[in-house]
């Protein structure tokens, strides 16, 4: 074993992630699977990000050029990749960083990428209890009152540390024990790949397994302690869908609380809401039941978010009313506007203040400016409608011509009639007004009323 020093050793992280996670029963790596929004290997190199190691070294695998992807989103260039081109198991995981790591005087803290909720403060501590406490290796334990599925710590009579025995291949009596291995591991380097070297896949599922190292770390002479932590709940291992959802509803109940303590958010039914971590809102905003809020939502003050509506991506100002059912997907809404019922805003819809779309009134990728109302069952696609306008029921801005789209520009105080057609590319100037049914092809001139189809100017409304 090598010597201790009382120095610190350069901090490495290694996290487990190449396995697909048969018990997912799914096509996509386990990894990948989302909790609270983001991927479950995010959450895992953010915290240990966190820590400020020397490098993050990540075991990919399975769908290995997502993973890296995603870390690399998350983490960037302080991650670095090793293959494990077969899963034999985590013990044979490890050893793929064995070039990588082996030489390096440094601890090494081991991650699960399927162990999400770990926090930095535990990681911490952790680390400083395997410093202070001159262990060649360190177990991260918890005891569960439903230990099932999980490697047991077996200690001996004198509360020593033994060995990890995984659930199957447990007897009947260790299978009653309630310490449970996390998964997470702090190990000197150097012991760590030695004692690699002699796992054997003598178990159930004949993998190598790296629970087997503690026991012949400590088998060689060297020590291992054990950190018997206290929440139990950091250290769950996501393995199937069924506690995927479990998770997700830990840490969509988490995120909805301190909205509500830390923001003065009121929730209607706080078990029926489903808001990302990453959303901010304001103070005296009241969501209402089934309300989805994905991704990096900015929403106001005084906002009322009502039943069935999805906010993703967009930013509420404040006083801000969401009618039910409404969608609003990467768009913008200014203080004091209305939207819905059964609305959809997507692709950077832009809505100044005290703009209203009303029932069935789809806004694409065009901006109403301020005070200007759509109240019913329209199509604004690709334009820009200036102040004080009124769109008309039955409204279309015929956007795509089977080859481009076009652009429709309406200016300020027009009054577009019911069902009128607006044929892009097109201009309707301020003031004008066309009559319901117009199909505008040609641009309105200002304080024009016009009419028909193709629509003409039946007057001109200044000399009226
Ligand atoms: C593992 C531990 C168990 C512990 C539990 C805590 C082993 C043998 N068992 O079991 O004692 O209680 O975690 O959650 O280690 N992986 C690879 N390559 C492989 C196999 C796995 O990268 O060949 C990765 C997986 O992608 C996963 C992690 O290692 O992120 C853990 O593997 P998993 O199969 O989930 O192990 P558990 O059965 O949960
Ligand atoms: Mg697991």
């Amino acid at each position: 074993m090598s010597e201790k020093t009382t120095s610190k050793k350069p901090l490495n992280v290694l996290i487990m992630a190449a396995g697909l996670g048969t018990r997912m029963k799914s096509n996509r790596a386990k990894v990948l699977h989302e909790l609270g929004g983001s991927p479950l290997i995010a959450h895992v190199t953010r915290t240990a990000r966190a820590l400020d190691p020397q490098r993050i070294v990540v075991v990919i695998g399975h769908q290995a050029e997502e993973v890296e992807r995603v870390v690399l989103d998350t983490v960037g260039e302080i991650a670095s990749f090793v293959v494990q081109a077969k899963q034999r198991g985590t013990g044979d995981a490890v050893e793929s960083a064995r070039s990588v790591l082996e030489s390096s005087d440094s601890l090494v803290l081991v991650l699960s990428g399927d162990v999400p909720m770990i926090k930095l403060e535990t990681l911490e501590n952790f680390i400083e209890h395997h410093n202070s406490a001159g262990a060649d290796c360190t177990v991260l334990s918890v005891r569960l009152e439903n230990p099932t599925g999980y490697g047991r710590v077996i200690r001996d009579e004198s509360g020593s540390f033994q060995k990890i025995v995984e659930q199957r291949d447990a007897t009947e009596d260790e299978r009653q024990v309630k310490e449970i291995n996390s998964g997470i591991y702090c190990f000197d380097a150097r012991d760590l790949f030695k004692a690699l070297r002699k796992v054997e896949p003598g178990n159930d599922q004949g993998e190598y397994y790296l629970t087997d190292v503690p026991a012949i770390i400590l088998r060689d002479g060297g020590s291992v302690s054990v950190f018997l932590h206290n929440e139990a709940r950091e250290v769950y291992g996501i393995n199937s869908r069924a506690e995927l959802a479990e998770f997700e509803n830990l840490v969509r109940r988490a995120a909805i609380r301190k909205l509500m303590i830390e923001s003065g958010v009121t929730f209607i039914d706080p078990s029926h809401a489903y808001i990302s971590a990453e959303a901010e809102i304001g103070r005296d905003t009241i969501i209402h039941p089934n309300v989805t809020i994905e991704g990096k939502a900015v929403i106001g003050e005084g906002c009322v978010i009502r039943s069935g509506a999805r906010i993703t991506n967009s930013r509420l100002g404040d006083e801000v009313t969401v009618k039910d059912h409404s969608i609003i997907v990467d768009s913008e809404i200014g203080s004091n506007c209305s939207v819905g019922p059964f609305a959809h805003l997507r692709m950077n819809a832009v809505l100044e203040a005290k703009a209203t779309v009303g029932n069935f009134v789809e806004v694409k990728k065009s901006r109403l400016k301020r005070g200007t109302k759509a109240m019913h069952l329209a199509y604004l696609g690709d334009a820009t409608i200036g102040e004080r306008t009124n769109i008309g029921a039955g409204t279309v801005t015929c956007n795509y011509d089977g080859v481009s789209k076009h652009e429709t520009i309406i200016e300020d105080d027009v009054k577009i009639g019911s069902d009128t057609m607006l044929v892009a590319p097109v201009r309707v100037g301020a003031r004008s007004v066309t009559g319901a049914g117009s199909v505008v092809t040609k641009d309105v001139p200002p304080d024009s009323l016009v009419a028909g189809v193709p629509a003409e100017v039946k007057k001109n409304l200044k000399r009226r």
